[in-house]
């Protein structure tokens, strides 16, 4: 357990140092986001990503058309000026694109983006699933993620305020930006939406702030909901608590904002520690294992490859310090700036709480036996404070953890039949 913790803060201080390094220039996430863009969309080129054998990163259309799989990328603006680019698979080789299909809509967990949701392909991810079933299918990307890492005034490499935003922000100006211009674009009265992690947080803070959305949202698959970080905490969980300040007060002192970008020299330490040919291997999938659940059944090992390839693909140290606030506090409120500022903001002395009375639209919730991240009492005590509960139920694998919902062996077998089977008779 020791040498796995070592690990970790040996990767972190590594990121850190490379980050803020202006002379590496493989450190730069917005180069890596445009050469990956250019060379997705190079028919002539062989589409890899450089020499590192098996290493292939693509963007979301190419990952897609590879597949025979229709797909878009639309550019929404939100009101206080973050670009976000954000995908559609819009039909099927089955079903083509047509108007008037009903919707459903992905977001992603912190440190992901819409490129996780596509990774396993047709025979195994939800997102084709749908599209195969007559879905629109549309993904979101959060600000500050590979996608979404730009702004109409504000540079993500020169300015601070650009990283001045948690997942309240990506539910309050984010979603809404999202949804009403799929609306808009299509339509349509409403959508399917389906949160992984940060996704589902982003649901309940986007409907206990603006109710008005509740009618917008048919159903809400949620997998893994993080709203809650009760008692028992497992020993990850425990490291965090402990050691959080400390890793926040590292990054911020050295004026860095930003963490976990998807950048070309993040990929190459990752592969080089978590590829088959590597002698740590064997250390990747002990850390993986230490920070969401232990597996090893529904674990693939050759997909580490292509996972660090596409995650982490980058967030705000807010966003992190959000979520711990709320783990130190045991409660789901907006974010703490301090007495100070918390009085100009919300004209009281602490955070206000997310009103969970407030959701009314319908959610079904999964949570995975295996998940230590976030533990299955938790889902259980968020599913007695939401009114409007469709069903709750553990993915159908003894052991599934919070990584399984992206990459696992039986994912469609154990999971998505089932969202699937539950859609239909719901929406
Ligand atoms: C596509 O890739 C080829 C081979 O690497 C290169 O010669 C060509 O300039 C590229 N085209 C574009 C439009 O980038
Ligand atoms: C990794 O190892 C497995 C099993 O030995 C093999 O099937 C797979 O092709 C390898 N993947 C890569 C990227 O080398
Ligand atoms: C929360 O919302 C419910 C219903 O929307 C309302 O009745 C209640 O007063 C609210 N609670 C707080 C603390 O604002």
């Amino acid at each position: 357990m020791n040498d796995i913790k070592s690990i970790l803060v040996l990767y972190l201080v590594y990121t850190l140092l490379i980050d803020v390094s202006p002379i590496f220039f493989e450190s730069r996430p917005d180069l890596f986001a445009r050469e990956r863009y250019a060379r997705s969309r190079n028919k002539t080129t062989e589409r890899s990503f450089d020499s590192i054998e098996g290493l292939k990163s693509l963007d979301f259309v190419a990952l897609v058309n590879r597949f025979g799989y229709p797909a878009e990328e639309h550019l929404v603006t939100t009101i206080d000026g973050y670009k976000l680019r954000i995908h559609r698979i819009p039909g099927s080789p089955s079903i083509p694109k047509a108007a008037k299909k009903p919707i459903a809509l992905f977001q992603h967990g912190i440190f992901a983006s819409s490129d996780l949701w596509i990774l396993s392909g047709p025979t195994k991810d939800l997102a084709y699933l749908l599209a195969d079933a007559g879905y629109d299918v549309w993904l979101s990307n959060a600000r500050g993620n590979t996608y979404s890492r730009s702004h109409t005034t504000l540079s993500p490499n020169r300015d601070q305020q650009f990283w001045q935003f948690s997942f309240h922000e990506i539910a309050v100006f984010d979603m809404t930006a999202v949804i009403d211009y799929i609306l808009q674009l299509t339509d349509q009265q409403s959508i399917v939406y389906i949160g992984h992690s940060m996704g589902t947080t982003i649901s309940y803070v986007l409907l206990s702030t603006k109710p008005e959305y509740n009618k917008k949202l048919k159903l809400i698959i949620s997998l893994s909901p993080v709203v809650y970080w009760h008692t028992p905490h497992s020993p990850m969980v425990k490291f965090v608590k402990k050691n959080f300040e400390a890793f926040k007060n590292f990054y911020i002192s050295s004026g860095t904002y930003e963490v976990f970008p998807l950048t070309k020299a993040n990929i190459k330490v990752l592969y080089s520690f978590c590829s088959n040919e590597s002698i740590l291997q064997q250390y990747c999938i002990k850390l993986i294992y230490y920070l969401f659940g232990y597996n090893p059944s529904q674990f693939i090992t050759s997909k580490l490859p292509t996972l660090v390839s596409y995650f982490p693909s980058g967030s705000s140290i807010q966003t992190l310090t959000h979520f711990y606030q709320n783990l130190i506090s045991d409660s789901f409120k907006m974010f703490d700036y301090g007495i100070i500022q918390n009085f100009a903001v919300y004209k009281q002395r602490e955070p206000p709480h997310y009103n969970l009375s407030n959701i009314v639209a319908p959610v079904a919730l999964f949570y995975g036996k295996g998940d230590t991240l976030i533990s299955p009492h938790n889902s259980i005590d968020l599913s007695k404070d939401l009114r409007n509960i469709v069903t709750i139920e553990p993915v159908k694998d003894e052991m599934f953890t919070h990584f399984d919902f992206l990459i696992s062996r039986d994912l469609k077998t154990v999971l998505n039949d089932r969202i699937l089977e539950i859609i239909s008779e719901v929406a």
